[in-house]
């Protein structure tokens, strides 16, 4: 059941980190499994542990750190999340999007974010990147929905558009910039699924028939809760496993964690071509 969070909770948290901080940010930065380099990439970094902040909630996953890193990049203001925490270790999905609430209070109006994820598209290869355009929230659209209960009015309304969930501007940025830095880019859409078992052959299929091109366990509450307070998001998933239709190969999270260490620097050249311009 969601509402376990006392609103205040999230002023609280944002206090917190306004304390330990000189720069505003304007952009976050939520960075998935394997993807955390980009984090020693911010000049000036302020680094908090998440676990020193109140109410924020603990990541128990190998390849999620659990850290702010606050500076600049790219001669913007930047707040880098390195971990996240996910519907499968047991939280609430109204949880999962605590830290994009924090934030907006912190003066946030762009969100880029980034995970790992199963390639579904047949065309897709381990080490791809693709740019997100568009999401399905399987868990959401189940009932484990974030925004389940009570609405809070000053965030966002209680039933919000989510015709454009990443900014199709952004998108276009994306575009000039990875042609620019020699990226090849994928696109498509991402399907959150609850995890932690990855899929099945049937389910593989199925995922495809439905129109997906990604497959992962994170990222669209997070996506949701940015567009419930209006802010602007871009997404990317590097792909790290093919998943298999007819059951020959197996996933491990190793084979995530090692294709994301490639995968990673990619996603650093196109975003250094395009936070100047988010
Ligand atoms: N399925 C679900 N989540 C994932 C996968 C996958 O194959 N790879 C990385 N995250």
């Amino acid at each position: 059941m969601n509402g376990q969070i006392d609103p205040k909770k999230y002023q609280e948290a944002a206090d917190y980190i306004r304390e330990r901080i000189t720069v505003k940010p304007e952009i976050g930065l939520v960075l998935g499994s394997g993807l955390g380099a980009l984090a020693d990439e911010v000049e000036n970094p302020t680094i908090i542990e998440t676990a020193s902040i109140p109410g924020w909630p603990r990541s128990t996953v190998l390849g999620h750190s659990g850290r702010l890193v606050i500076g600049t990049l790219a001669g913007r203001n930047v707040l880098v999340q390195q971990g996240r925490v996910h519907f499968y270790e047991g939280y609430e999905p109204d949880l999962l999007i605590f830290a994009v609430r924090v934030m907006k209070l912190l003066g946030v109006g762009s969100l880029v974010v980034t995970n790992a994820a199963g390639g579904i598209n047949p065309d897709f290869k381990a080490g791809d990147i693709m740019m997100i355009t568009d999401q399905i929230s399987f868990a959401a659209m189940g009932g484990a929905h974030p925004l389940r209960g009570q609405n809070l009015d000053e965030f966002g309304l209680r039933f919000p558009d989510m015709s454009q969930p990443y900014d199709r501007a952004y998108q276009a940025l994306v575009r000039s910039a990875a042609a620019k830095v020699g990226v090849p880019l994928r696109e498509g859409v991402y399907t959150w699924l609850s995890g932690p078992s990855f899929e099945t052959p049937a389910e593989v299929r199925f995922l495809r028939v439905i129109g997906t091109d990604a497959v992962g366990m994170s990222t669209v509450p997070e996506v949701i809760a940015a567009r419930h307070c209006e802010i602007r998001v871009l997404g990317f998933s590097g792909i790290t496993n093919e998943c298999s239709a007819d059951g020959e190969t197996k996933t491990t999270h190793q084979e995530v964690l090692e294709a994301a260490d490639i995968i990673g620097p990619k996603i650093v050249r196109i975003l250094r071509e395009v936070i100047p311009a988010l």
